[in-house]
Order: structure tokens, then sequence, then C-alpha cells
């Protein structure tokens, strides 16, 4: 196209994990290279993309919602609205005949085709489905653009894509296909843009990394991110322990700026459950591994992901979840009820395996949660008195006239402060609530490469 058109403007919604939050900001890249610029509002917006999640049923119902919410922008300013992400991949063509102003559907794999859906949009007025997967061999990774992450102490780097295990209760294998892993010079150079726009803090994303093969082990991986000049603190998500190998646990022991926090789903403290789930180990192999990996790291926050009310799950099998819960202290933990997902092995057994009723599955989850929340108190009072080193994400989303980052153990602090973003500080704790902690900042101990001045005071970028 040679004609220039003056830009418009787009809105995206993203729900689900940071691969979508991560994929959100692809989208916006592939969109601004055809003169789409961002807007904060939905009203305001030319193009509405919702980038879904289809983890649980809750997640599609919100997806539904929004979507008839944004049918009134549809109305009034002639908005273009698509759907993308994991329930477009599953859905398809269902999604256009079930919602009918949806202009088009595609998946995680279509995001680089973003602008030439929208000129068959607006040239050959069709709607557009666009969710063919990409084979292994041929798929590149979009490389992020670090304009994108300018003035961000913290972003995520994609190191690898899908999933090969079959968890039965998971939809995420038919969403995202097969694994693929991003060749490690890629996710290097990457890493490096990010620095020289003062970015400190990488967190890898995948949703198995454990099984990374990008031409080095991913314990190798997390060494060579933490040794680019300007990176402060590696993380990274998701974890299977059933691949928590001794090379990763010696990577903790050994390199002080792979942070020290793990998030290490467990999903049930029943190996009758854990069977049935196909999760591939037992409780007692999980506390064997980490009880290394809090040898290799002593103090290392871990945190996991629970489900409660999987069909079959007994009394007695959930009374072996939560004596996990109080056996390993867990500094965090995310607790989900149970989801039937279409095409899961789980959905297809749960009425020989025997489905949980509802109420139980609500009564569960709050024993859990409660667990948790004594759990979580208990530790995070101990921070109370002590100096933590925080980075420096924003403002404090109650408090703008506070700061707001992470400490190494990924515990969230609001501080009173002056620190710019990307600033690493040491905080005085005087304060605890079981989600986050409370203090005032003692001094600051390095800047990032980049100082941008205009958000350089986090209160301004905030209140702006
Ligand atoms: N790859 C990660 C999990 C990603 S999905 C891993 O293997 O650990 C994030 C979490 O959602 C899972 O850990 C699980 O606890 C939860 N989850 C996934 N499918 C679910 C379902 N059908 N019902 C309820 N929770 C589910
Ligand atoms: Fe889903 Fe299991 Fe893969 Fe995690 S490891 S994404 S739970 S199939
Ligand atoms: Fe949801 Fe897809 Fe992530 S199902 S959790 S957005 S991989």
């Amino acid at each position: 196209m040679n004609e220039r058109r003056p830009a418009r403007r787009y809105y995206i919604h993203t729900f689900g994990c940071q691969m979508n939050v991560n994929d959100t900001l692809r989208m916006g890249e592939a969109l601004a290279a055809v003169d789409y610029r961002p807007t904060p509002v939905p009203e305001s917006a030319d193009l509405i993309i919702l980038n879904t999640c289809s983890i649980r049923e809750k997640a599609e119902d919100k997806m539904l919602s929004a979507l008839g919410r944004y049918r009134q922008v549809k109305l009034q300013r002639g908005a273009l609205i698509g759907v993308g992400g994991c329930v477009a991949q599953q859905e398809k063509q269902k999604i256009l005949e079930k919602v009918p102003y949806v202009d088009f559907v595609f998946g995680p794999d279509a995001i680089q085709k973003l602008p030439e859906i929208l000129t068959r949009i607006h040239e050959d007025r069709v709607r557009v489905v666009e969710t063919a997967w990409v084979d292994s061999e041929a798929y590149v990774f979009p490389r992020a653009d670090p304009n994108t992450s300018r003035g961000k102490a913290t972003e995520f780097v994609t190191v690898m894509k899908g999933c090969d295990n079959v968890c039965s209760f998971c939809v995420v294998p038919h969403t995202r296909g097969r694994e693929v892993s991003r060749p490690f010079p890629e996710v290097l150079a990457e890493v490096a843009d990010l620095t020289r726009v003062g970015v400190r803090e990488v967190t890898l994303i995948g949703q198995n990394v454990n099984s990374y093969a990008g031409g080095v082990s991913f314990a190798q991986l997390l060494r060579r991110t933490a040794q680019v000049p300007g990176v402060e603190r590696v993380r990274f998500t998701t974890s299977h322990p059933h691949d928590l190998s001794d090379e990763l646990i010696a990577a903790f022991r050994e390199e002080p700026k792979i942070m020290p926090h793990f998030h290490l789903p467990v999903q049930s403290g029943s190996d009758e459950v854990l069977k049935r789930m196909k999760r591939d180990y037992t409780v007692a192999q999980y506390l064997e591994r980490l009880g290394k990996l809090r040898e290799a790291r002593p103090g290392i926050a871990v945190t996991t992901d629970l489900i409660v009310g999987f069909p079959g799950e007994t009394a007695e099998d959930f009374e072996g979840t939560l004596r996990l819960a109080e056996t390993v202290r867990y500094d965090g933990q995310f607790s989900f009820i149970y989801s039937p997902r279409p095409k899961t092995i789980a959905m297809l057994k749960e009425d020989e395996w025997g489905p949980v009723p509802h109420e139980t599955k609500i009564e569960r989850l709050e024993r859990l949660n409660a667990v948790q929340k004594k759990v979580s108190a208990e530790l995070m009072a101990q921070a109370v008195g002590t100096t933590v080193e925080v980075l420096v994400e924003g403002c404090s989303r109650t408090d703008a006239a506070r700061r707001f980052g992470r400490t190494p153990h990924n515990r969230v602090v609001n501080f009173d402060g002056d620190a710019p973003v990307g600033a690493l500080c040491e905080v005085k704790v005087d304060f605890a609530s079981p989600s986050s902690l409370g203090g005032a900042q003692l001094r600051v101990l390095s800047l990032p490469a980049v100082v941008i001045p205009e958000i350089a005071s986090a209160a301004e970028a905030c209140v702006a």
C-alpha cells in the first residue's frame, strides 16, 4: 500500500498468562508497522483485539462478556473486532459463527500476519480466520522491539512455545501446539537489546522451560543470560517438576543473579490424583527435588499452582494436598477449582473417575486458601525490621506518591522513596501483609543504564 492514512488506534485486552502478555506487545509492534497507535481506552479505538485465554472455563466466560461490551464501540464507530490467543486457536471458525460482530480470529502463530489480515478485511471485505500452526522447523520467534520496553525495569523474554506434556486437565498443548525452542543466540540478543533501553531484570518464559532445547540446556541459558552486561536479575517461568534437573539446581547454587524464587507447580498432594493428572512424579519425588533446591539456595522462595476438585479427588486426597501445603510452607500459591476443558483426557474421563460436587470444590478451595493465608502472613511478617533490595518498577497502585518494586524473592514492596524506575535500592521494611510488604527507602544502590527523564519520578509516570 502506497497511500498514507492518518494513524488509526488500537486497543488490546489481554487475558491469561505471561505468554499472552508478551504476545500483546508483539501484536502492538506488528500494528505499529501499519500505522496503528495504541489507545488506553477502547471507546476511542478503530481496532479492538481480545488476546484470550482458555485455561479455565471462567477465562472463556470473561472473554464473552468483554466482547459484549466492545460491541457498543463497533456500533458507535465501526471499530474492527479481532479475537486472538488460545480461545481463538481452539475455537477457530466457531467464534465467527457464535459472535456475528467479530471480524477476525487469529492464533498465537499468526501475530506477524496481523497487517495482512487487516488488509484483507479492508480490501476484500471478508471475515478472516488465521489459525494454522507453523511447523516447528519453520517457526521464527518474533524479535521484540526494545523500544516497546523503554522505561521498564523488568521484561519477559520468550524462550520457547508450546508444550509436549499431556497433563490430563490441560488445554495448552491444544492451543499452543508442540514445543519449539528459540535458538539461544536469539534469546541472548533480545536480552542485550533490552538492557540497552534500561531493562535490568528479565524473566525467561515458556510453558515448560525445563525442556528448553535451543542449542544449550535451560540451566546454561540462565547462566548465559545472567552474564549479559546490564542484567542484574534473571527469573523464569514455568517449570515442570519432573524435569527439574541437578544442573538447574546447581545454577541456583552458583549464579547469584538467578533470583531466589522458584515457581514449581505441584497441582495435588495425592499420588493417586497426580497419576490421573499424568504429572509424572509422586509427592515424595517432588519433595525430594524441592529439598535439593532449598539446600542449594537456602531461603529460596517457592510458589506453586494447585487444583482442587479434580475428578475422583476424595476427601483423603484433598487432605494430602492440605498436608503438602502445610509441610512445604509455600511463599505463595495459585489455587484453582478444576474446570473441564475441551479435548482433554480428564474431561473425557470425568464421569468414570467421578466428578466432585461444586460445593465440595468451593469448600476445599477455601480451606486451602486459608492455610496459605496463614503461612504467607507468617513468612511475610519475618521480613519486618529487615532491609531488602528492591528493583523499582513504578509507583504504588494505591498511592502514586510511593514506589512499587520486588525483592529478589519476588515479594511485592510498596515504599516511601524517590528512586527512579530501574533503580535498585535498599528498603527498610516496616509493614507486612500476606501479599505485600511496606517500608521506606534507605539508599539507592545503582541506577539503570538509561534513566528516562519523563519517568525519572515513578509517581509522575503513574499520575500521567
Ligand atoms: N505449564 C504450567 C502450567 C500452566 S497453566 C505447568 O505445567 O506448571 C497454569 C495453571 O493453571 C496450572 O498450573 C494449573 O494449576 C491451572 N490449570 C490448568 N488447567 C486447569 C484446569 N482445567 N482447571 C483448573 N486449573 C487448571
Ligand atoms: Fe499444561 Fe502440563 Fe504443559 Fe503445563 S506442562 S502447559 S499443565 S500440559
Ligand atoms: Fe491461557 Fe493460553 Fe496462557 S490458555 S494460560 S493464555 S498459554
